[in-house]
């Protein structure tokens, strides 16, 4: 069974929680929420307190995306503020098994997130330790962009590699997953699927992520 994570990037920010609360009635898993610094990305998002003001407004477990330089630096604040699985950029890290820890001393699950251009051998050595890869499917920075399909490969090499070694681990995709591409994305290994215009770009966001799924399968 796939978990759906609907980036509240492409939501109503001037009316968050009526988005959210569509999302979780539509059945939705997880909150992707989408952290950008202007410096790593080019774009800019939202930090620790719009995080904070959706803590015990949803039953969503909230997905941290960092797509931020130093994240240790902000670790601790996004905990504070309600994260309950962070994901770091391989490339913002550059003790990149150090943050990992910092991250599960916490308590809160811990993953990491490569671009479309880095290779997997970047965590080859820290899997064990990680709850969940998110395989980016875009360049990170803006929604609505298109899915990359060479990206279909490296999701199955991960596969491989975790079920080599007998880890229970999530892969998530993130970036152009609509309801006529996610089955390319689950038929290679992915199990857990963001989307955020598929979803809140859509007239009816019930009727989505019910397709979402059902395709999915
Ligand atoms: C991209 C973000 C994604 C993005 C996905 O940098 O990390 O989560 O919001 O949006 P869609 O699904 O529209 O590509
Ligand atoms: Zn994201």
């Amino acid at each position: 069974m796939v978990k759906i994570a609907p980036s509240i990037l492409s939501a109503d920010f001037s009316n968050l929680i009526a988005d959210v609360t569509k999302v979780e009635e539509a059945g939705c898993d997880l909150l992707h929420i989408d952290v950008m610094d202007g410096h790593f990305v080019p774009n800019i998002t939202l930090g620790p307190p719009i995080v904070k003001s959706l803590k015990g407004k949803t039953k969503l477990p909230f997905d941290v995306h960092l797509m931020i330089e130093n994240p240790d630096k902000y670790i601790e604040d996004f905990v504070n503020a309600g994260a309950d699985i962070i994901s770091v950029h391989s490339e913002t890290c550059i003790h990149l098994h150090r943050t990992i820890q910092q991250i599960k001393k916490h308590g809160v699950k811990a993953a990491v997130a490569l671009n479309p251009a880095t290779p997997l051998t970047v965590i080859e050595y820290v899997l064990e330790d990680l709850d969940m890869v998110l395989i980016m499917t875009v360049n990170p920075g803006f929604g609505g962009q298109s899915f990359i399909p060479s990206m279909i490969e490296k999701i199955k090499k991960l596969k491989t590699m975790i079920e080599e070694r007998n880890l229970n681990i999530d892969i998530q995709v993130d970036g152009g997953i609509k309801p006529d591409n996610v089955h390319l994305v689950t038929g290679a290994g992915a199990n857990v699927i963001v989307a955020g215009s598929a979803i809140f770009n859509s007239k009816d966001i019930k009727t989505t992520v019910e397709l979402i799924r059902k395709n999915a399968l």
